[in-house]
C-alpha cells in the first residue's frame, strides 16, 4: 500500500513537475515575448515587409498601361479604402494575440477560425521559396554587374536570363545564399534581427532609389517617359483596371500571408495601429511611383518599351541601362550595380517577414527555440525554392497541367490563398470577433480618440469582403 502511495506520489510528482515547467515555460515565453524597440523599428520593418519585387516590377507597368495619373489615383484609393482596413485588421489580430498568426485567430475567435490563421501561415510558408528563389537571381545580377556582365545587345540580356533560370546550379546555390542571410537575420531575433536590419536596409534602400532616379529623369528624353506615368488617361479605365489596382494593392501590402499579423505581434501597446498602416501605405505607395521614375524615363529614353514581371527587371532593365548609358560607361555600371543592390534589399526585407511567419509559428506551436524554428525554416524552404528553380527547364517533368511548379506555387498562393484569407481574415473581424476586443486594440484601450472607428468596421465588414470577392470571381473567369 505505501508502496501503491509512493509510486501515485512519485507520478504524481513528476506531473506536477511538469506542469510547473510548462507553466515556467509558458510564463517565460510570455514574459520573452520578444517585440520591436521603437516606432521607427516598426514602420521601418512592416515597410520593408511591403516594399518587394511587386512595387519594382508590376506598378510601373501596370500604371503606364492603365491610364498613368489615373490609374495611380484608383490604386491610392484601393490601398485607403481598402488595403489599410485590411492591413489594421491583421494587426489587431496579431497584436491582440502577442503570437504567432494560427494561435493569434485561435485566441481572438476559438478552434474554428484559427484555420485561417493556419492558412495565413501555410501561404507565407510556400511563397517564402519561390520568393527566395528570384531574390537569388537578383544576387546573381549583382555579381554579374560587379564583374561588367552586365554590357551587351538585347539578345545577350535574353540568353543570359533563359540560361540562368534554366541552369541546374547556379540559382539554386543563390536561392540557398538568401535564405541563408534571411536566417542570419531572423536568428538574432526580432530587435537585434529584424529591426536592425530594416533600420539599415529600408534607408539605404530610399537613398539607392533616390539615386538612380535622378539619374534616370536627367537622361535625355527622360520627359516622355514620365509623361507615360503620368499622363491621365481616362478612356482606358475600365472594371478590370480597378480590379487590377486592387489586386497589386493587396499583394503590395503584403496582406493575407501571415507577415502582417506576425509582425503586429511585436508591436507595442503603444503603437497606433491605424497611424502606423497609414503610413506604411503611404511608404508603399510612393516607392512605387519613384519605381516607375525609375524605369520609364530611363526606357524611354533609349526608346525600349517596358514590360513587367520578371523579363522587365531581367532582361528590359539590364538592357535599358546598358545602352541608356553607353556613353558613360562607368555611370552605366554604378547604375546597374546598384539597381540590383536595390533589388535584393527589397527582395530580401520582404523574404525576412515571410520568413518569419513560419519562424514564430514553429517556434510557439512546437515549443523549440527559435535558432531550430528557423533553421526548420530555412532547410525546407530551400527545398521548396530548389524544386521551383529546377521546374523552370533545369529538370524535366516539374510542369503539371501547363504550369511549371514554380507558377503553381504564383498561383495557388497569390490567386487563391490570398483572396481566401484575405476574405476570410474581413469576415472574421467584422462580423464575429469580439466587437469590445477590436476596439480596444483599434483606439489602444481608449487612449486614442478613434474617430475612424466606424468607417473602419464598415468597411472591413461589407466594402473589402465584397471587393475580394470580385477579384476572386474575375480571376476564375466568373465576372
Ligand atoms: N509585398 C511584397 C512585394 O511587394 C510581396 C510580399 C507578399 C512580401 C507577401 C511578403 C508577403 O513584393
Amino acid at each position: 500500500m505505501t508502496k501503491k502511495c509512493g509510486a501515485l506520489g512519485g507520478k504524481f510528482k513528476v506531473n506536477f513537475v511538469l506542469l510547473q515547467t510548462n507553466m515556467e515555460n509558458h510564463e517565460m515565453a510570455k514574459l520573452e515575448r520578444a517585440s520591436f524597440g521603437s516606432r521607427l523599428g516598426v514602420i521601418l520593418a512592416t515597410a520593408g515587409s511591403a516594399v518587394g519585387l511587386g512595387n519594382v516590377w508590376r506598378f510601373p507597368y501596370m500604371t503606364g498601361e492603365n491610364g498613368g495619373a489615373v490609374f495611380i489615383m484608383i490604386y491610392v484609393a484601393c490601398v485607403l479604402l481598402l488595403g489599410i482596413p485590411c492591413m489594421v485588421s491583421e494587426f489587431i489580430i496579431g497584436r491582440n494575440g502577442q503570437a504567432n498568426t494560427a494561435r493569434a485567430f485561435r485566441k481572438m475567435g476559438g478552434g474554428t477560425w484559427s484555420v485561417i490563421g493556419y492558412m495565413g501561415v501555410l501561404t507565407g510558408f510556400l511563397i517564402t521559396g519561390y520568393y527566395a528563389v528570384v531574390a537569388g537571381w537578383c544576387m546573381q545580377y549583382i555579381w554579374a554587374s560587379l564583374i561588367g556582365h552586365m554590357q551587351g545587345s538585347p539578345e545577350y540580356f535574353q540568353t543570359y536570363f533563359a540560361e540562368l533560370s534554366t541552369d541546374p546550379v547556379k540559382p539554386v546555390l543563390w536561392t540557398v545564399i538568401i535564405l541563408l542571410l534571411t536566417y542570419l537575420v531572423i536568428e538574432h531575433g526580432v530587435r537585434d534581427g529584424i529591426e536592425r536590419a530594416s533600420k539599415l536596409m529600408m534607408p539605404t534602400l530610399f537613398v539607392l532609389l533616390l539615386v538612380i532616379v535622378a539619374a534616370a529623369c536627367l537622361l535625355p528624353n527622360a520627359v516622355s517617359g514620365i509623361e507615360f506615368l503620368f499622363k491621365p488617361d481616362f478612356t482606358k479605365i475600365n472594371s478590370d483596371v480597378f480590379l487590377a489596382a486592387l489586386g497589386q494593392s493587396f499583394y503590395s501590402m503584403s496582406i493575407a500571408m501571415g507577415c502582417l499579423c506576425t509582425y503586429a505581434s511585436y508591436f507595442s501597446r503603444q503603437t497606433n495601429l491605424t497611424k502606423a498602416a497609414v503610413q506604411i501605405g503611404v511608404i508603399d505607395c510612393v516607392v512605387a511611383i519613384l519605381a516607375g521614375l525609375m524605369i520609364f524615363p530611363a526606357a524611354f529614353s533609349v526608346g525600349v518599351s517596358p514590360d513587367s514581371g520578371p523579363s522587365l527587371i531581367f532582361i528590359t532593365l539590364p538592357n535599358v541601362f546598358a545602352q541608356a548609358f553607353s556613353a558613360m560607361p562607368v555611370v552605366g555600371y554604378v547604375i546597374s550595380l546598384l539597381f540590383f543592390v536595390l533589388l535584393t534589399l527589397a527582395a530580401l526585407t520582404s523574404l525576412i517577414s515571410l520568413h518569419e511567419v513560419s519562424t514564430a509559428f514553429i517556434q510557439e506551436e512546437f515549443v523549440v527555440t527559435r535558432k531550430r524554428a528557423a533553421v526548420a525554416v530555412s532547410v525546407t524552404t530551400a527545398i521548396i525554392g530548389a524544386f521551383c528553380s529546377l521546374s523552370l527547364g533545369a529538370v524535366d517533368g516539374m510542369v503539371f497541367f501547363g504550369r511549371s511548379l514554380f507558377d503553381w506555387f504564383d498561383f495557388v498562393t497569390g490567386q487563391i490563398f490570398l483572396p481566401i484569407v484575405g476574405f476570410l481574415t474581413c469576415i472574421f473581424i467584422g462580423w464575429f470577433a469580439p466587437h469590445k476586443l477590436v476596439r480596444d486594440e483599434f483606439t489602444n484601450w481608449g487612449t486614442l480618440r478613434g474617430s475612424f472607428f466606424h468607417l473602419y468596421l464598415f468597411l472591413v465588414k461589407y466594402v473589402c469582403p465584397l471587393a475580394i470577392l470580385f477579384i476572386f470571381l474575375h480571376q476564375t473567369g466568373a465576372v
